[in-house]
């Protein structure tokens, strides 16, 4: 094989292992309806039925809205290092981008969204970072957290991992993966 056809082939190899733009673009759109959906609910909820209320909306809400936007051969969660619910443990892919990301926080860079195809698979991940102070009432530290959320917590994710978060702090991520066709 002459060597122009080898790197024809080595640049043909390296094109497919990279993401299609515009799955990237679908499953970043996915999180905002995921965010906007679980923050409408959430508010709503807190509003009217109060915090500790808010919590048992959260634990039905936040699965029945994954599977209704896990389309297009996509499975779209959530993750994070310190869960509450025991699924949303990150994979071996979740849990280095997520370390990535709290090293860059560290050094005072932004967390940025990620695209990567590993093993087959298409897998967009972005940060979720804690923007804002009612966050703080279910996941912050114990002088912020709510001390009846606090005992409805416990009592409903008693391994829960979930608190002692500040604003500015990575929560965890929207995650999506999907099969390469
Ligand atoms: C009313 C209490 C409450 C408030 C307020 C709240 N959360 Fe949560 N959060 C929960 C519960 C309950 C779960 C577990 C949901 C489930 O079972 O899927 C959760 C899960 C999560 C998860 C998924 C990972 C995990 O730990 O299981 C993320 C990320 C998250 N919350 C971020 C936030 C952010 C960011 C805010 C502020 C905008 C927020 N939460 C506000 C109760 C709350």
């Amino acid at each position: 094989m002459k060597y122009s056809s080898i790197l024809i082939l080595l640049l043909y190899v390296a094109s497919c292992s990279r993401p299609d733009p515009a799955h990237t673009k679908e499953a970043l759109q996915i999180f905002d309806e995921f965010q906007a959906r679980l923050l409408f609910r959430l508010n709503a909820a807190v509003e009217k039925e109060g915090i500790v209320a808010a919590i048992s909306i959260c634990k039905t809400v936040s699965p029945e809205i994954e599977k209704e936007i896990s389309v297009h051969g996509w499975i779209i969660r959530r993750t994070s290092t310190r869960p509450r619910r025991p699924e949303h443990k990150p994979d071996a892919f979740e849990n280095r981008t997520l370390a990535q990301w709290q090293s860059n926080l560290q050094s005072g860079k932004k967390p940025e969204a990620v695209a990567e195809i590993e093993a087959g698979e298409l897998r967009v991940m972005r940060p979720i970072v804690i923007q804002t102070d009612i966050c703080l009432r279910c996941h912050g530290t114990e002088d912020r957290l709510d001390s009846a959320a606090l005992k409805e917590i416990i009592r409903l994710y008693p391994e829960d991992k979930a608190t002692g978060y500040a604003v500015g702090d990575l929560r965890g991520a929207f995650s999506a993966v999907r099969k390469i066709e």
